[in-house]
């Protein structure tokens, strides 16, 4: 069989692009000019012509445990030189595995079972689900700003216009002040977005409730933390008029906060439905619902069937990267270089006029940018002359908010104090003159 050729010229790859992709697919370009991407080594990558960046995205959470983790590849490559797919009808021992190993990273002292998914939509979507068959409610509490996924169930919990499409959403679902005490209405206060829970029941919803789903940290929103106090009440609401709590830990799960496993363990709550992708597969195709048995058990009655779900290749990755998260304490390095590269956004706030705030813990951390500190004018321009700057630098980050006046870094758990190094010395460039 002759090899498949590919051409790595730009001008081709635009063309094609621009002649075969879809515009849904075209319109998200970060940089104004391409940036492809040709290698991938743990925090690190190459663009075509070998020039080396520290990757502060990790291709939007997805890479966990880093590029080209060996033991990820080795864990799909034995499973695809055995067999690369078999679908839930039939019976295989890796996704059965992985599905215990998940549920031990839950709470204790809880019946949890696993639906596995491709990607974070779908299992969104799974969980609207399963929140509505289980109480037997319609009515949705979400909140502005949240990210949630592309499809139409998961796009209507979305709370940024750029998201959300227009067309007929879902009905039922309500979005409600975000707390957020640097740009959010009602500022520092957490009982006010309380109050305004309650207020969307009472003049919004029948009354009855399917539930509540919830970032613990807003991801595409702009690393906007939940504040202490709020999920536990929020939570106790919720349930007192039937209805269950989803949390969404797509982006903050697998121990990139650095103090817990998952986000929502920071807030004493215990959520009735989780759910999890990106990091869960270091960009393995794999997402997943992870809920109470009693909850999940109503759907028993109908086939919810995912062609590709609990696929052997991507449960095989899902393994071995929970296995080199524990051997590499990867963590605790994300709570410890974390802590470091936190440092170095708090010294860019400090000297650069334009750092309106900076927000995070772990390696989940951003930086808001504003033309004024008084009036936190969105700096949408300037952001976007720092982040091509960081580009030119060696970085590769994400501008995000509703605004797109936020850097955020989530990079690769495995990065190092002396990447955070070389961040701090590229960041210093980029925003030179700020
Ligand atoms: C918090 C959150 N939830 C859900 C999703 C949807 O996941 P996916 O893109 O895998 O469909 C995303 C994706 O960015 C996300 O950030």
């Amino acid at each position: 069989m002759s090899p498949i050729s590919t051409d790595w010229s730009t001008e081709a790859i635009v063309a094609r692009r621009e002649k075969y992709y879809a515009a849904s697919q075209r319109a998200f370009v970060p940089y104004k000019t391409p940036l492809i991407f040709a290698k991938g080594d743990r925090q690190y990558l190459w663009d075509e012509k070998g020039r080396k960046y520290i990757d502060l995205l990790g291709m939007n959470v997805c890479i966990s445990v880093g590029h080209n983790h060996p033991t990820v590849t080795r864990a799909v490559t034995e499973q695809i030189n055995q067999l690369q797919h078999c679908t839930t009808m039939f019976y295989h021992p890796v996704p059965a595995h992985f599905a215990e190993e998940l549920v031990a990273r839950m709470p204790a002292g809880h019946d949890w079972v696993v639906h596995f998914t491709n990607s974070g939509t779908e299992a969104i979507d799974l969980a609207l689900v399963m929140a509505q068959m289980f109480t037997g409610n319609i009515d949705m509490l979400a909140l502005r700003n949240a990210y949630h996924g592309a499809t139409i169930g998961a796009q209507s919990l979305t709370g940024i216009s750029g998201f959300r499409h227009d067309i007929p959403l879902l009905g039922g679902i309500h979005h409600m002040a975000n707390p957020d005490p640097y740009r959010g209405v009602f500022g520092e206060d957490t009982a006010a977005y309380l109050a305004e829970i309650d207020r969307t029941i009472q003049y919004s919803t029948s009354g009855k409730l399917a539930g509540f789903i919830v970032e613990p940290i807003q991801g595409y929103g702009g690393i906007v933390e939940t504040p202490p106090g709020y999920l536990k009440a929020a939570a106790e609401t919720v349930r007192a008029r039937g209805g269950v709590l989803i949390v969404d830990e797509v982006q903050s799960g697998f121990g990139r906060t650095g103090d817990n496993f998952w986000a929502f363990e920071g807030h004493a709550i215990v959520p009735e439905i989780v759910v999890m992708a990106k990091g869960i597969g270091n960009g393995f195709p794999l997402g997943a619902v992870v809920a109470e048995r009693h909850v999940a058990e109503m759907l028993a009655g109908k086939f919810s069937f995912h062609t590709y779900g609990a696929s052997p290749m991507s449960c095989a990755a899902g393994r071995a990267v929970l296995q080199v998260i524990d051997e590499e304490k990867l963590q605790q390095n994300s709570k410890k270089v974390g802590a470091s590269l936190r440092k170095v956004l708090d010294r860019l706030h400090q000297k650069h006029e334009i750092v309106g705030a900076v927000r995070g813990h772990g390696l989940m951390l951003a930086i808001e940018l504003v033309t004024d500190r008084k009036s936190k004018t969105p700096a949408a321009k300037e952001t976007a002359d720092v982040f091509e700057r960081s580009r030119d630098n060696g970085l590769v980050m994400s501008k995000s908010g509703a605004n797109r006046n936020i850097l955020r870094m989530v990079p690769p758990m495995c990065i190092t104090e002396a990447d955070v190094a070389q961040v701090e010395d590229a960041l210093e460039r980029s925003f030179a003159g700020y």
